[in-house]
């Protein structure tokens, strides 16, 4: 079942997530109870220090590493402004990175982060209506831009809206 979408006590201050830190500990995650982890990664050696940190690219092998090859939970962490991209054969978890951070999918180990909070106890449109993403598919909505900025908050008119 699906978690609340609203839980006043956990609701996080209006202004977060202001500065984009991603920390993930330990993480993993399945599609369903009677299935394997999922986000699982190949055990090497953790990168050099200082490896380039604006561009610094994370390979996941999910459970599709060869068999007997070691894998573990996932643990990484992003810093404020940093561009990541994520790199992997069809099925490696890319998608599944994404669902965990919206709680699409939610975790079986571990814990994720955004600016220091851990986004496990928040209610699921306390969380999500903080995020943005781009889709791969591209949809299309009719009307104007400003109209598509109003539907996702609820309708709500604001004073940033015509910007
Ligand atoms: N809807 C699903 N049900 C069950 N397992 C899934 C589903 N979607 C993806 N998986 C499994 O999760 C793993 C990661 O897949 P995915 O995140 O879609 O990889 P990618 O986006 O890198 O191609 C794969 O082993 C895949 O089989
Ligand atoms: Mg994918």
């Amino acid at each position: 079942m699906e978690a609340p979408l609203e839980i006043k006590e956990t609701r996080p201050d209006p202004s977060w997530p202001a500065h984009g830190a991603v920390t993930m500990v330990d993480y993993s995650t399945r599609y369903r109870p009677e299935l394997d982890l999922v986000l699982r990664v190949r055990a090497t050696a953790p990168e050099p220090p200082g490896a380039c940190a604006a561009r610094r690219l994370m390979r996941l092998c999910a459970h599709s590493a060869p068999v007997g090859a070691p894998s573990q939970n996932l643990s990484l962490e992003i810093a404020p402004r940093e561009k990541i991209g994520v790199v992997g054969r069809t099925g490696a978890g890319k998608s599944s990175l994404t669902l965990a951070i919206f709680r699409i999918l939610e975790a079986v180990t571990g814990r994720i982060e955004l600016d220091n909070v851990d986004i496990a106890p928040l209610g699921l449109h306390d969380l999500r209506s903080r995020l943005s993403i781009i889709p791969q598919d591209p949809v299309l909505f009719s009307g104007t831009p400003a109209s598509g900025r109003h539907s996702r908050r609820g309708g709500r008119r604001g004073d940033d809206d015509a910007r």
